[in-house]
């Protein structure tokens, strides 16, 4: 019963479905896809009944695990009351008071939220906003965005514009705007000489410039690049100097992932924007929020020209709000950023030792995330990764790598129990699939 089930699932998935960043004739000749029926906790259950503990979150948004009971609640109790109610001169209760709340918990110096769909609008919104800030204040030649090199922000053109992956960026070259770009960073100084070329940049072109916009502390996309802190709170430092905004983009970052609510908390810095999805909404629905200072906020009020005419149908979304505002008290009430230290250094421990396995390159790790390179130059084309995939799908794990790079970003609150065995399958797997002990 379930063979066929299973089989004409994926007869029409293949059929009619176009999945994302996948090479579709490769995976309708050859793909054995996992058909997920259900999932719970860090659990994915595929029409077998088979489990795969969840290696990346579901793409880094199930920071509290799947269908969390107090998530589903919220949802269905919203469900029940308001499904959706636009933002067009009109509010509600689970709008209003998530923006109360997220204020509270926001790096401080945020005060106004504006909500979008997800890790792409939530940029998208953020450029749009840093350039209308200069445009608002009579600034006109601010126009230009700083990016890093690997750097990713999402798929809309604005988005996609600042992002730094190659293979990404080439179809769209003349369609997507041009960033002033950061030099690729090398292992050897710990990103020193990006920012130092970044801050060439900011002292010799401030007047073109209208934001600095960064992954704080890790670059996830490109395959978990991670940077110190310390590099973070200069570039706050020359911003303010300059006169140049800076945004934040903690879509993957924010809600515990790096082991402290934000990264910007590492650094001790608020930006001027800050980007926030994927864990902000439980892995529920597509929610997202940018928030910004007052002084930001203040450039949009006055006459009715200077309003932010930018917006979606969906933003605000009462069932999307009313399940942030849940996740929000289950990280207060659970414990969950605090709960991340002895994780983390389950996964740090488990790291450091495979960087003593044959065919690995390098491993690093921070908070909830543990990488390693299969590659000397890792790529996000690369199908070393693909091959640790396959082995650790025998084993019980849904492990998509990024190319040669092969990494966990595990639900916050996955059991120790459940933790331990997902980095012994990862072990596992590197050794079968590239050899070792
Ligand atoms: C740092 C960062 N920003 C933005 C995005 C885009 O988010 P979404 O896929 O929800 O549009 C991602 C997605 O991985 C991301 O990692």
């Amino acid at each position: 019963m379930s063979a066929d089930r299973r089989a004409s699932i994926v007869a029409a998935d293949k059929k009619y479905v176009w999945h994302p960043y996948t090479p579709m004739d490769r995976y309708i000749d050859v793909t054995d896809p996992l058909v997920v029926d259900r999932a719970e906790g860090c659990l994915l259950f595929d029409v077998d009944g088979r489990s795969y503990i969840d290696a990346m979150s579901s793409w880094w948004v199930a920071t509290l695990g799947h269908n969390h009971p107090r998530l589903v609640r919220a949802l269905t109790e919203q469900a029940q009351r308001l499904c959706h109610s636009s933002l067009a001169g009109a509010t509600h209760e689970a709008a209003a008071r998530l923006a109360e709340e997220l204020v509270s918990v926001a790096p401080q110096g945020l005060s106004r939220v504006f909500y979008s769909d997800d890790g792409s609008t939530a940029v998208e919104s953020a450029v749009k906003m840093a350039a209308q800030f200069w445009f608002n204040e009579g600034r006109f030649s601010k126009k230009k965005f700083v990016a890093l090199d690997g750097a990713f922000h999402g798929e809309t053109i604005g988005a996609a514009s600042l992002g730094g992956i190659e293979v990404f960026r080439r179809p769209y070259a003349g369609v997507l705007f041009d960033c002033l770009r950061a030099p690729e960073p090398s292992e050897a100084d710990a990103y020193t000489s990006v920012f130092n070329a970044i801050e060439r940049m900011i002292v010799e072109r401030a007047d073109e410039i209208a934001a600095v916009v960064l992954e704080p502390l890790v670059q996830g996309a490109v395959g978990m690049r991670m940077y110190p802190a310390h590099h973070l709170k200069r570039m706050r430092e020359l911003c303010t100097h300059h006169n140049v905004l800076l945004i934040v983009d903690e879509v993957f970052t924010g809600y515990g992932r790096t082991g402290t609510m934000w990264a910007c908390d590492q650094a001790g810095i608020c930006p001027d924007i800050l980007c926030v999805a994927k864990g902000f909404s439980g892995g529920m629905l597509p929610m997202a929020a940018t928030l910004v200072t007052e002084q930001v906020f203040d450039a949009f009020r006055g006459a009715p020209d200077r309003a932010f005419f930018y917006g979606h149908s969906y933003c605000g979304n009462p069932l999307g709000s009313a399940v942030a505002r849940e996740v929000l008290a289950v990280f207060r009430d659970e414990q969950i950023v605090e709960g991340v230290r002895a994780k983390a250094l389950m996964i740090q421990k488990a790291f450091d030792d495979l960087a003593l396995m044959p065919g690995v390159r390098s491993v690093r790790s921070l908070g909830m995330i543990g990488a390693l390179d299969l590659a000397e130059s890792a790529s996000y084309l690369g199908q070393t990764g693909w091959r640790v995939y396959d082995e650790a799908r025998k084993r019980g794990a849904y492990l998509r790598p990024l190319g040669d790079v092969v990494y966990v970003a595990p639900p916050l609150n996955i059991p120790d129990v459940q933790l331990d065995r997902l980095l012994a399958i990862v072990k596992e797997s590197v050794s079968a699939a590239v050899g070792g002990p």
